[in-house]
């Protein structure tokens, strides 16, 4: 997968936050590998700047042990580990001051190159990281800002931080990251529908019966119990990473891959999408909330158990029935679902296919079960056909369900990148494709916050599910009662 690398221009990448937790296990990992394939030329620097006084040496010592903790020492090349060592630097700086600034300024010099500004910090500083960069005369025609989720916990702050950044920096010169859009599978998405004529055509309500999207994780809320209690499933999972795959797979085929002919089809599909709202909140959502039980064969605790507030109503588990108001998916529904301490880590989209009009087959041949697209995000990254066939050999003919089954991994016999590695240098290239623009983020709260305003108005509480569990028994009912079954593991 590292065939055709092609190198970026040099740059500087400051990433504010550079002593947190993204740094340290994926954005520092991820420009290592960049430049152990190559991709990461001249005197390019990575500056870490955060609050703590730190020499630079400090910070190379903490970033090798990134390096060693997150890549694994055994995976390491001495030679790269140094050349990138040596291109790491550190500012102290105070968001909320004019402290450090003067030092960073100084640090970054007046060469022309790229500037990207990586904000791995609380939105809350988002606005105040901006207004100090625009003072320091720091932002450039070639400076970029990166920012992360959470955008807003609804609409009018989405609104507000979109604001704040949005006063010092033009709307091309901000990436908004969602990593999602990221993984090799979702730009597979594209290339399987938009690289092919196979499926175009059958693409659409005549063929498909309903999509199911599925992001299932083992781990719990890890540390992060102050966050995620605030926030919950669907702000943090269903907002960003499940409507955007959402999009990928009903949006209008775009005119080029060019950045905003592709977001501009998927803001298409956000607006619309039916509201939910307290009068069928209760037909088309189940919430859940997992309660003590086991993952990966070990007991774990209540979501209760690792939250302060042990009365939170907070949702571990979303299930939702959506519908896109338009020609082609009229009637199709999207089943999506997404929970904490599941059964099993695996995240995939099934295109569930219609049945075949009309069996030519006697009742020995066996049920025809309806073919199925499913790409599956992970863990094994990889595209599945299930297709009928006649089951080999003698004895009349009997018809069997195969999966015409492709994993990148053993096609390709490389690991898929981690999907931070593409993006940080999608910002270097300048090239927003995978980026959310501010009107999607927007419309995609402007669904949202409805759903959750609706489970407040009509005090749907959550349902409880046993950690190890697939969800409330509610979400099996939520897709039953359209005569469908969640496709649990088809392996
Ligand atoms: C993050 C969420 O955006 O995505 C986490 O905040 C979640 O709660 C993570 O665990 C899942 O990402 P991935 O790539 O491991 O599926």
């Amino acid at each position: 997968m590292t065939s055709h690398i092609i190198p970026v221009e040099e740059f500087d990448y400051v990433v504010f936050g550079g002593t947190g937790d993204l740094a340290e296990r994926k954005l520092i990992p991820s420009l290592y590998h960049r430049l152990e394939d190559g991709q990461i030329v001249g005197s390019s620097r990575i500056i870490g700047a955060a609050r703590s006084r730190m020499s630079s040496g400090e910070y190379r010592e903490f970033a090798e042990k990134a390096l060693n903790e997150h890549v694994g020492s055994e995976k390491l090349d001495p030679a790269v580990v140094e050349d990138f060592l040596s291109r790491l630097h550190y500012a102290a700086v105070d968001a909320k001051s004019q402290d450090g600034w003067d030092d960073l300024k100084a640090l970054l010099g007046d060469v022309g190159r790229v500037r990207a500004y990586y904000l791995a910090v609380s939105p809350a500083i988002f606005g105040d990281i901006a207004d100090r960069l625009n003072e320091n005369g720091l932002i450039r025609e070639n400076s970029r800002l990166v920012i992360e989720k959470p955008i807003g916990r609804d609409l009018q702050s989405a609104r507000d931080l979109n604001e704040e950044v949005g006063r010092h920096f033009r709307e091309d010169q901000i990436f908004r990251i969602d990593h999602y859009l990221g993984k090799e599978t979702v730009q597979n998405l594209l290339a399987l529908r938009f690289a092919n004529t196979l499926y175009e055509p059958v693409w659409n309500a005549a063929h498909i019966d309903h999509v199911q999207i599925t992001v299932a994780e083992t781990l719990g809320v890890e540390g992060r119990g102050n966050y995620y209690d605030k926030s919950g499933a669907i702000r943090d999972m269903v907002q960003n990473h499940l409507l955007q795959l959402l999009c990928l797979v009903a949006m209008e085929p775009p005119s080029s891959s060019d950045a905003n002919a592709v977001r501009d089809e998927k803001l298409k599909v956000l607006r619309a999408l039916r509201p939910i709202n307290s009068a069928n909140v209760g037909d088309f959502t189940v919430r859940g909330q997992y309660t003590a039980g086991a993952a990966n064969g070990a007991a774990v605790p209540a979501y209760l158990d690792e939250v302060d507030d042990k009365q939170s109503d907070t949702e571990t588990f979303v299930a939702i029935k959506a519908e896109i108001e338009n020609w082609r998916w009229a009637g199709v529904p999207f089943y999506m679902r997404t929970g904490k301490r599941l059964a099993t880590r695996m995240s995939e989209i099934v295109i569930q296919f219609k049945p075949v009009p009309h069996s030519i087959f006697d009742e020995d041949a066996g049920k025809l079960a309806s073919n199925q697209l499913v790409l599956r995000l992970q863990p094994d990254e990889g595209v599945q056909q299930i297709i009928m066939i006649k089951d080999p050999g003698p004895g009349g003919m009997r018809l069997r369900q195969v999966a015409l089954d492709m994993s990148f991994q053993e096609s390709f016999g490389a690991k898929s990148p981690d999907a931070y590695e593409r993006l940080l240098l999608d910002v270097i290239r300048g090239n927003q494709t995978l980026f959310m623009r501010r009107d999607e983020v927007e419309a995609a709260w402007k669904w949202i916050e409805p759903i959750i305003s609706a489970w407040g108005e009509t005090s749907q509480t959550v349902r409880k599910y046993t950690a190890g569990s697939w969800g409330p028994a509610a979400s099996v009912a939520l897709i039953e009662r359209d005569g469908r079954t969640w496709v649990d593991d088809l392996n």
